[in-house]
């Protein structure tokens, strides 16, 4: 068979992530959605198009990204990656514990710089490409029980900043969203039931990410800091 076009998405099986498949999809884009929770993305979010294709992937684990790639590759040709999943523990840095520190940085930093490995070659080679970051205003904000989380998101913009001048010669787009509060499961409970109505929904930015994306002319919108209108929580 013939390979397609498809955009890869991690993290799709919550949140900002699940938001993003579905409009991409309904969009009419072949869309691999990753996760570890390939149950999830099976049972919930593939009925739903059939434009969606399921790659159960830890981000964290390199030999993971690297087999499910060569799978991947066999019927796709990935001309975007969104790289979207992620974690965080509200925590003082005092009260983290030592996997609580691995996990955030082996997700969102390690994860997304790897998988930007992965993808890229094959990107290059081609001469197109198009990688979007979801990274957070924590990326440049402060806030409290956010430290490695935040210096998560902070290595990621940095790594990616770098990245996009390596690749404009092949003209391949490196795009960073930097979400505020949005209303999803990444949030403690009781922090939604507080602050909900302060907060983005993840439909919303999932049309900015689309709008982006799509805008395939001379001009690109490198960095996008989306935030509610009543502002930053004050939690
Ligand atoms: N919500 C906000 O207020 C907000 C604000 C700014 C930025 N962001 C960023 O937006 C992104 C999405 O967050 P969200 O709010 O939508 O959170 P979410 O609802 O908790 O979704 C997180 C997603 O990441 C996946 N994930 C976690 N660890 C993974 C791993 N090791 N390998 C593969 N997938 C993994 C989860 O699925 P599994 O558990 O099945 O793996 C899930 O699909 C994150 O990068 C987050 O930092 C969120």
């Amino acid at each position: 068979m013939e390979k397609r076009n498809a955009v890869w998405i991690t993290g799709a099986s919550s949140g900002i992530g699940k938001a993003i498949a579905m409009l991409f999809a309904d969009k009419g884009e072949n869309v691999i959605v990753s996760s570890r929770d390939g149950n999830e993305l099976k049972k919930y979010l593939a009925p739903k198009s059939k434009n969606i294709f399921v790659f159960p992937l830890d981000v964290s684990d390199p030999e993971q990204i690297r087999g499910k790639y060569s799978e991947i590759k066999e019927s796709f040709f990935v001309n975007a990656l969104i790289n979207n999943a992620g974690v965080t523990s509200f925590k003082p840095v005092v009260e983290l514990t030592d996997d609580e520190v691995k996990k955030i940085l082996t997700t969102n930093l390690i994860g997304a710089v790897n998988l930007t490995r992965a993808v890229l070659p094959e990107m290059i080679k081609r001469n197109l490409g198009t990688i979007i970051n979801i990274l957070s205003v924590a990326a440049d904000n402060i806030f409290k029980n956010s430290s490695v989380y935040s210096a998560s998101k902070s290595g990621l913009k940095t790594f990616t900043k770098i990245l996009r001048e390596e690749v404009r010669e092949y003209s391949i787009r490196v795009i960073n969203v930097y979400p505020g509060a949005t209303r999803t499961p990444i949030w403690p409970s009781e922090v939604l039931e507080k602050f909900a109505d302060k907060m983005m929904s993840p439909d919303d930015v999932a049309k900015v990410v689309f709008n982006v994306f799509q805008n395939k002319s001379n001009l690109v919108e490198e960095e996008i800091v989306l935030r509610p209108l009543t502002g930053d929580l004050k939690l």
